[in-house]
């Protein structure tokens, strides 16, 4: 596959600072009214996901509505352990899944008729790809969270029902606090100190992710969150494996545009010496794995 062939399919796609402003003017599609979420009486929340979340009491309200991005919605809520991350994918009409191809070559899926389905868009197949995506992104952060890597811990699953319960939303640990919600590294503002370690750290993640055999596939300072001197991962669907004949590319383009991300905090340096790097780092320390008690 050749680069050129991939930035045609990932045109539009928030890999670089610059698409993603040009997203942000367009008109959002699909969008959920914070009051049709919210209501006194359970009972008269318009919105069917966030009654069935209350319902089967995996949160018991929404505070408030945190970003309204491409294709979800995060919004704050409360939940029986503490402040959670509702991350609410836009209804199916309004989801573009405009890039899903490139990050999903090379997976294989072994019911032929729900493949075409998904390839031909009827309205089952973007059911399925939208439950697909939902069911990927708690699968990868439960994978990244139990590996030991600075990401969200998932609140539901690791079993696939369960997560399947919640389509088409993830919920996560919220990273900060209901008041003080982390902001994401492009709008942190940093000490030359602090941003050495933040560059350090997201290096780090990139490598981390890689021994595991991943690319994320969106990484750049848009999608890493900053707390207590933290970095911390974030937004996992199209998370992507060496099984994909992309995957290089996609690696490549990775740590492209965190370098490029990084300059506002003064880090200069390019996307060759940033792959050298983790490629480097790859051979080195590797993260405590979390113990997860039943
Ligand atoms: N666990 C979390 N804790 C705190 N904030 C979070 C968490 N997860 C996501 N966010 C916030 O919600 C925003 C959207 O989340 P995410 O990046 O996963 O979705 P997205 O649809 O890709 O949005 P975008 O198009 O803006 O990238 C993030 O940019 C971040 O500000
Ligand atoms: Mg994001």
């Amino acid at each position: 596959m050749n680069a050129h062939w991939l930035d045609a399919e990932l045109e539009g796609a928030d890999t670089t600072p610059e698409r993603r402003s040009k997203f942000r003017k367009k008109k959002l599609l699909g969008r959920r009214k914070l009051d049709d979420l919210t209501a006194e009486d359970p009972d008269g929340i318009a919105d069917d996901t966030i009654r069935r979340l209350i319902d089967t009491g995996h949160i018991s309200e929404i505070v408030a509505e945190l970003k309204s991005g491409k294709e979800a919605t995060a919004y704050v809520a409360h939940g029986p352990r503490g402040p959670v991350l509702v991350k609410l994918y836009r209804e199916l009409e309004a989801r573009s899944f405009r890039n899903d191809a490139v990050y999903r070559e090379g997976q294989v899926v072994l019911d032929e008729r729900a493949k075409r389905a998904m390839q031909g868009r009827t309205k089952k197949g973007l059911e399925m790809l939208q439950a697909d995506w939902v069911s990927a992104e708690y699968a990868h952060l439960w994978t990244l969270w139990r590996a030991g890597l600075n990401v969200p811990e998932p609140l539901v699953g690791p079993n696939v029902k369960a997560c399947a319960e919640t389509v088409p939303a993830v919920l996560m640990r919220l990273i900060g606090t209901e008041d003080e919600v982390a902001p994401r590294l492009s709008e942190a503002r940093l000490t030359p100190a602090e941003a050495h370690s933040a560059w350090q750290q997201s290096v780090q993640g990139l490598a981390d992710l890689l021994r595991l055999g991943y690319a994320h596939g969106d990484y750049s300072t848009y999608n890493l969150l900053w707390w207590e001197n933290t970095v911390i991962i974030i937004d996992f669907p199209q998370l992507t494996t060496r099984q994909n004949p992309n995957f290089s590319e996609l690696l490549r383009r990775d740590a492209q545009s965190l370098a490029t991300s990084f300059r506002k905090h003064g880090v200069q340096t390019d996307g060759e010496a940033t792959l050298r790097e983790v490629q480097r780092l790859v051979r080195g320390k590797v993260p405590e794995p979390r113990i997860v008690l039943p």
